[in-house]
């Protein structure tokens, strides 16, 4: 039995790094219609926008209201009309989203090297259970932080420090895998070891808060 005090800790972004963000709109794509790929994009970026926007203005709001908010802005920006039925189905999705090819068997091999594994995610506590159960890594993940926790969302330093707090260790023994660049960047300023997982091949950027490695999937964590 490994050490837990001495185990390395890894600490997963969920969505978009573990969890297809597109994948909910890619299992509606014939009722969303041909912009479905658009529509995916928008809702993500304006949902991601609406998080920043909450935690500069200083109003707490809940990951699972910003969705909705987020999806309806993007419904009506791109000119999509769609049932309500649809519109649900979409949400839903986000509570049992499909993971990335890879996920469940790093995750796990991982685990048995007697790595200790944490999620923190901007996601709300219920969203983050549903869809760890949904995508069998319970075993795996041991912990789950939410930033609700924090009252603010990522990057501010306190959503990071979850982490650092739950483990009761520094910034720099903890391995942050996350494909949003922006979250390595905040990541970075805080501290932590970084992997950037650049599942597209996107251009770098925020050259000053540099991601100590880049990997196209988690394979390279093994
Ligand atoms: C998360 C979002 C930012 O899981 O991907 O925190």
């Amino acid at each position: 039995m490994p050490d837990p005090s001495t185990s390395p800790h890894y600490v997963f972004d969920a969505y978009g790094t573990l969890f297809d963000v597109h994948a909910a709109a890619l299992r509606h794509k014939e009722a969303i219609g041909p912009a479905w790929q658009e529509l995916s994009r928008v809702w993500r970026a304006k949902h991601l926008e609406y998080t920043w926007v909450h935690a500069l203005s200083q109003r707490p709001a809940t990951f699972w209201d910003l969705a909705e908010r987020s999806l309806d802005h993007a419904l009506a920006a791109i000119g999509i009309s769609m049932s309500g039925g649809v519109r649900q189905g979409l949400l839903a999705a986000y509570r049992t989203m499909d993971v990335y090819p890879e996920v469940v068997s790093v995750l796990s091999a991982l685990k048995l090297r007697g790595a200790r594994l944490a999620i923190l995610s901007n996601g709300d506590p219920d969203m983050l259970e549903d869809a760890v159960r949904a995508a069998n890594l319970a075993d795996s993940i041991e912990v789950l932080l939410s930033v609700s926790a924090a009252g603010i969302f990522k990057p501010a330093p306190q959503t990071y420090r979850l982490a650092t707090h739950r483990f009761g260790c520094s910034p720099a023994d903890i391995s942050f895998q996350s494909s949003n660049r922006w979250d390595i960047a905040g990541a970075k300023a805080f501290g932590f070891r970084c992997v950037w997982i650049n599942r597209s091949g996107a251009a770098d950027e925020y050259p000053d808060l540099a991601p100590d490695r880049v990997l196209g999937d988690l394979t390279g964590l093994l």
